[in-house]
């Protein structure tokens, strides 16, 4: 079967992106991304390119280069549903926060409302596509509601988990160390995996498009970010470490790193990690596994999650003692609020749980980040509850000038690993601060010893004062 027409439900950071890619690569095809925000379609569609709603890297040139050819953003779901032979699901599936699983299983509402329409809309068979991350066994719900809704039409389910990460999303999409599908080992089920193959088999090498069936794929994934965010909570669990024995995690990771059964990547102490897959996708499987009685498995994954909680606590603890147990009042400059460096997404980042913490001892808190507006800085505060919006309004700001941010504070805190804070001009940021100022770098970007002879105190992951 040749696709002609494709449509992705949710115009996110992973609709947009992929279905970019997908149009580029294949200009015959007619990719629509539909989305009932109305306002993130209209950013898609910004005469500027330079506005659409994900900042990424290559992103704009890609947009600009498709949209308009092959390449469209609507609200009108239906209508693109009606045209496609493919379609996407790319929405949210977020932790719920209500009900049965609250805090941990993944809400599947917008999965199932998607599924619903397709049935409700679809005149002829289709190829539905989960590109979320969903728990194991999720298509089975999408084929129940295809099946007994969708009025005798046949449509096939395929898993194509996304592994993307933002920041590098175009030369990942581009690019893919591997892209994986899995369908039903049924006659048709091995046809709509083939239609599949061949719309990536335009750019992917054939030995990097691995298939196999809907299970393995769907659970695959939820196993890739257990397995990098554990990475990431195992380093920073050694990074303590490291503080109180004058072993520098730096070196260690480097030393680890170069053991070929180990590798060098995802070895980087932090402030501890964010973004909108890891503890949503870890904390889903902690869920399953504890449904399936599996105690064991569930406590084991769930440690990755209290390491990272344990960490981003610490960074806040550790900048309050060293203000002499108390940072009433006083101001602290954040550098970044991103989840990482280039990408405007804030989900989850730690930047937000250390902004609490201060704001809750009293302190004055002022961000720069060079991606994120002031709204969305504010969204993620008042999100949290802990007080009004008034009070966050009070107490933290946003500026636009890393240098004014700076002035006047007691500590600077690094966040986010922005490539443009380690070229600041660190001897005027020292000038403007309150002495003794204190370099507080939570991605261990900044160097040191050059800090240290300006004057500041400086307090790294990992390593001793
Ligand atoms: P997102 O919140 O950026 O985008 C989801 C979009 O879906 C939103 O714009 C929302 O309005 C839209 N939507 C929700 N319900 C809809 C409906 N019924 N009809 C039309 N539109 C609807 O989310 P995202 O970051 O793009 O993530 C999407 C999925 O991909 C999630 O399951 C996530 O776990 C997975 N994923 C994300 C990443 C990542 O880096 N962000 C990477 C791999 C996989
Ligand atoms: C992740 C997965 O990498 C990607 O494959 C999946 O599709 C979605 O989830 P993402 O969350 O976008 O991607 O970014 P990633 O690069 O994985 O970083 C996640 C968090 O871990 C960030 O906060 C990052 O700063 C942190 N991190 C990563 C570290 O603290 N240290 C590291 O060594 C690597």
């Amino acid at each position: 079967m040749k696709i002609q027409n494709i449509c992705c439900i949710g115009a996110g950071y992973v609709g947009g992106p992929t279905m970019a890619v997908i149009a580029k690569k294949c200009p015959d095809i007619k990719v629509t991304v539909v989305d009932i925000n109305q306002e993130r379609i209209a950013a898609w569609n910004d005469e500027n390119v330079e506005n659409i709603p994900v900042y990424e890297p290559g992103l704009s040139a890609v947009v600009a280069e498709a949209r308009g050819r092959n390449l469209f953003f609507s609200t009108d779901v239906d209508k693109a549903i009606d045209e496609a032979e493919m379609i996407f699901i790319s929405v949210n599936t977020p932790t719920k926060t209500y009900g049965e699983g609250k805090g941990q299983a993944a809400d599947l509402k917008w999965i199932e409302l998607c599924a619903r329409q397709i049935a409700r809309v679809a005149k002829g068979d289709k190829i539905v596509v989960e590109k979320s991350t969903l728990p194991v066994r999720t298509a089975s719900t999408l084929k129940d509601i295809l099946t007994h809704t969708g009025d005798g039409l046949s449509f096939q389910i395929l898993s194509n988990p996304e592994f993307l990460a933002e920041g590098t999303a175009v030369e990942d999409l581009m690019d893919p160390d591997r892209v994986l599908i899995g369908g039903d080992q049924t006659p048709e089920g091995l046809k709509a995996i083939q239609a599949l193959v061949d719309v990536y088999g335009r750019w992917v090498p054939r030995e990097r498009i691995l298939t196999t069936n809907v299970w393995s794929s769907e659970l695959s994934k939820l196993t890739a970010n257990a397995y990098l965010a554990q990475r990431v909570s195992s380093i920073n669990s050694l990074s303590e470490l490291c503080e109180f024995t004058e072993a520098d995690i730096n070196e260690v990771a480097r030393a680890i790193g170069t053991d070929s059964r180990i590798g060098p990547k995802f070895l980087k102490a932090s402030v501890g990690f964010g973004g909108s897959c890891f503890q949503k996708d870890i904390l889903n499987l902690v869920y399953i596994s504890r449904s399936y009685g599996l105690n064991e498995v569930a406590d084991y994954w769930e440690q990755v999650i209290i390491m990272n909680d344990h960490q981003k606590r610490r960074f806040a603890k550790k900048i309050i003692k060293n203000l002499y147990n108390t940072v009433s009042g006083k101001k602290i400059a954040f550098l970044g609020w991103a989840f990482k460096k280039d990408t405007n997404d804030t989900r989850e980042s730690a930047a937000i749980y250390v902004a609490d913490h201060l704001l809750n001892e009293q302190s004055i808190i002022e961000i720069y980040d060079p991606k994120v507006k002031k709204q969305q800085v504010y969204t993620d505060l008042d999100y949290l509850g802990s007080r009004s919006s008034e009070e966050n309004r009070k107490n933290a700001s946003v500026g636009t000038d890393p240098y004014k941010v700076c002035e006047g504070s007691h500590a600077v805190a690094v966040l986010t690993e922005w490539d443009e804070f380690k070229s600041y001009d660190w001897q005027r940021i020292y000038d403007g601060m309150l002495k003794p100022a204190h370099v507080f770098d939570g991605r261990n970007i900044l160097d040191k010893e050059a800090l240290q002879s300006i004057g500041f105190q400086v307090h790294a992951i990992g390593t001793a004062d």
